[in-house]
């Protein structure tokens, strides 16, 4: 490629099937990344790296030694500068114009997809994993929460057709086919934004637990009673029995066992609610008339919480609101000849 040529990164969102809040103690979670998209179109140009977005007033422009990514203004430049700063000075200078298909503050990822394309543009050239790391840590600079690798690794690791088995504490992926003949469907409750929300006080918790306990990927259920704090207590449970749900879940959804696959996934979203309060009253009210409608599996909210979106496995067109969404591949560049 020459030093103006056009091109396009493609980043898809994900949605979570299961195993929330599991992922920043090295605990496994089962996402898919999905067919919505943040695109970056643009042009190596320039001495910075200046944006527009189709769903923003305001443009971004960035130098490529930004240290303190968290002040950029407007707000949404910061996963833009995060990602430039991890860059060390080295990122390419472009041109470009963001659009995306992702709903924006619904728990779908889309500042990890704007992130995970924003590295694609500035020249990125590792591999999946190391793209995820870069992001995540961009994502931690930019916004102050301390995310885990979940959302950044199901966008640069995706595989078409599959969801992803992630280890969070090996760092390993590990492709799960999505059964012919089930839907997976999102519906959309609340906007939400993780930064100010109780994220990092349940990160704390976590790391609370286990420094009674030691790693709540590796505890059991009998160890929790060492726990004297309760709320604390309560959140170490749901992480232990969330990664064996995430197991079993893996296990019912490649034999087919729908049924089964559907149940854990309601038992997920019961632990958000009950021990990890994560869930609101929207959500369970959603989840509730998800789970008893026929045709539905299950249902459980997907992602932080606080908000966002709920997801559900289903016979194929049992619901007629929401979306349903597939399984897609990983981040990619485009060249814009090349261009869907
Ligand atoms: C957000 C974070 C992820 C993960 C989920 C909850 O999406 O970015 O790292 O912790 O919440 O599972």
């Amino acid at each position: 490629m020459t030093a103006d040529t056009a091109f396009l990164v493609r980043a898809p969102g994900r949605v979570n099937l299961i195993g929330d809040h599991t992922d920043y103690t090295g605990g496994l979670v089962l996402p898919m990344a999905i067919d919505r998209y943040t695109d970056i179109r643009g042009r190596y140009s320039g001495e910075t790296i200046a944006l527009t977005s189709i769903d923003e007033a305001l443009a971004v422009d960035v130098c490529p030694d930004v240290t303190d990514p968290a002040v950029v203004e407007p707000a949404w430049g910061r996963y833009v500068a995060g990602v430039v700063a991890e860059f060390h000075g080295q990122a390419r200078c472009f041109r470009g114009e963001v659009s995306t298909t992702i709903p924006i503050g619904a728990g779908l990822s889309s500042s990890a997809a704007l992130e995970v394309a924003t590295a694609l543009a500035c020249g990125f050239g590792g591999d999946a994993l190391a793209l995820a790391q870069l992001c995540r840590r961009a994502e931690i600079r930019a916004s102050g929460v301390p995310c885990g690798i979940m959302d950044q690794l199901s966008i640069a690791a995706g595989v078409a057709g599959h969801a992803t088995l992630i280890d969070c504490h090996s760092l390993t992926v590990e492709p799960v086919a999505l059964p012919d003949g089930v839907d997976v469907v999102v519906q959309f409750v609340k906007h939400r934004t993780l930064a100010g929300s109780e994220y990092g006080d349940r990160v704390a918790s976590c790391a609370a637990a286990e420094a009674i306990i030691g790693p709540l990927r590796l505890a059991t259920l009998d160890r929790l009673m060492e726990i004297t704090d309760p709320v604390v207590r309560r959140r170490a449970r749901h992480v232990i029995e969330e990664n064996e749900r995430v197991r079993d879940f893996a296990v019912t959804l490649a034999a087919g066992e729908l049924g089964a696959a559907g149940a854990l996934m309601v038992a997920s979203h019961e632990s958000l609610r009950e021990l990890f309060d994560t869930s609101t009253p929207m959500m369970d009210v959603a989840v509730r008339t998800l789970a008893a409608t026929p045709g539905v599996y299950g249902a459980r909210m997907t992602g932080g919480g606080f908000g966002g979106c709920v997801v559900a496995l289903t016979e194929p067109g049992a619901l007629s609101s929401g979306w349903i969404v597939h399984p897609v591949g990983g981040a990619a560049f485009v060249a814009a000849n090349d261009a869907p």
